[in-house]
C-alpha cells in the first residue's frame, strides 16, 4: 500500500522508449479489472500520453484540466474495456513533459483523493530517468521495468535501476527494486536469460537483485491490439501472450486485494 497515494500502486516503467511500457500497463490494468479488481490506470507519460488510444478511448477531460483547476479529477476518469478506469493525460504537451516539483506534488495530492477508492493503481510512465519517473517510482509498491532483449534496452534498464537506487539513497527513501519484464522475447528461455543477465549486473554493481516479473512474446496480435485500441487480454485466453500476461498479473494479486468502496467514473464515458 503506497502511503502517499492510499492504495497499492504499481508503476510500469522502462529505461528505453518503445519497449512496450504502455502495452504492458494497459493489458495489466484490463486483466486485473476483468477479474473484479477496481483498477485505476493512470497515464503518467505526461506530455506524450497514449493510454487512451491504446484502450480505444476518447476522453473529454484529461489530468491537465484537473491540474489547471478546470474540472475535478474524478471528472477526468473514464471507464474502459473490462471495466478498467483510466485517468488520461495529454499528448504533445511540452509543458507537461516535465512537471516540476510543485505541480508533481499537486498531482500526487489530487491522486490521493481518488486512489483509496481502488484496489490497485497502475501507472504508465515515460521512458528514461527524468525527475518525474524517479518521483513516481518512489511512491510505488512495485516497479515493473519493461525491457527487450536488445542490448540498448538492457543498458537503459540497468541505467534506470541505478538511477532509482541513487535517488533512494539521496532522499533517504526505500524504492522497491524493479521487477524485470522481458518483452519481445522469443520464448520463456530468452526471457529468463535476459532477466538473469540484468540481475547479475545489478548484483555486481548495485547489490540489488531484481526478480523477473515475467515475459511477453513478440506477436503481431499484440502489435495490432495497440493500433486497434483493443487490449489483447480480452481476446482468446489461450493465446500465448494472454497466458504470459496472466502470469504477470497473477504476481500482483496479493497486492491488489479486493476492498474499499464502490467507484463511479466521470460523466464522459
Ligand atoms: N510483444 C509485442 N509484440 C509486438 N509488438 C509489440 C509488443 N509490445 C509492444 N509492441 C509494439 O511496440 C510499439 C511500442 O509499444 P508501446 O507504446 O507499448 O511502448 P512504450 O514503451 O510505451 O513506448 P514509449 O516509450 O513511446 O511510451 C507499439 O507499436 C506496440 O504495439
Ligand atoms: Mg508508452
Amino acid at each position: 500500500m503506497s502511503v502517499e497515494l492510499g492504495a497499492p500502486f504499481v508503476l510500469v516503467t522502462g529505461g528505453k522508449g518503445g519497449v512496450g511500457k504502455t502495452t504492458v500497463a494497459a493489458n495489466l490494468g484490463v486483466d486485473l479489472a476483468r477479474e473484479g479488481r477496481r483498477v485505476l490506470l493512470v497515464d503518467l507519460d505526461l506530455g506524450l500520453a497514449n493510454l487512451d488510444l491504446t484502450l480505444g478511448l476518447r476522453p473529454a477531460h484529461r489530468v491537465e484540466d484537473a491540474l489547471a483547476g478546470d474540472v475535478p479529477l474524478e471528472e477526468c476518469v473514464i471507464t474502459g474495456p473490462g471495466g478498467v478506469h483510466l485517468l488520461p493525460a495529454a499528448s504533445g504537451s511540452e509543458e507537461l513533459s516535465s512537471l516540476g516539483s510543485e505541480r508533481r506534488s499537486r498531482l500526487i495530492e489530487l491522486l490521493r483523493g481518488l486512489a483509496p477508492r481502488y484496489d490497485v493503481v497502475v501507472g504508465d510512465s515515460a521512458a528514461g530517468v527524468g525527475a518525474d519517473v524517479l518521483a513516481f517510482a518512489a511512491l510505488a509498491d512495485r516497479v515493473v521495468l519493461v525491457t527487450t532483449p536488445d542490448l540498448a534496452a538492457l543498458t537503459d534498464a540497468y541505467g534506470l535501476i541505478k538511477a532509482l537506487d541513487q535517488h533512494g539513497v539521496r532522499h533517504g527513501i526505500d524504492i522497491p527494486t524493479p521487477e524485470v519484464l522481458v518483452n519481445h522475447a522469443s520464448g520463456v528461455e530468452e526471457g529468463r536469460a535476459v532477466a538473469r543477465k540484468l540481475r547479475s549486473i545489478c548484483e555486481r554493481f548495485l547489490a540489488r537483485s531484481p526478480r523477473q516479473a515475467g515475459w511477453l512474446p513478440r506477436s503481431a496480435s499484440v502489435e495490432r491490439s495497440q493500433s486497434e485500441g483493443a487490449p489483447f487480454v480480452l481476446r482468446t485466453r489461450r493465446a500465448l501472450e494472454n497466458v504470459c500476461m496472466a502470469q504477470i498479473s497473477g504476481r500482483l494479486h496479493g497486492l491488489a486485494g479486493v476492498s474499499g468502496t464502490p467507484v463511479t467514473a466521470g460523466k464522459n464515458f
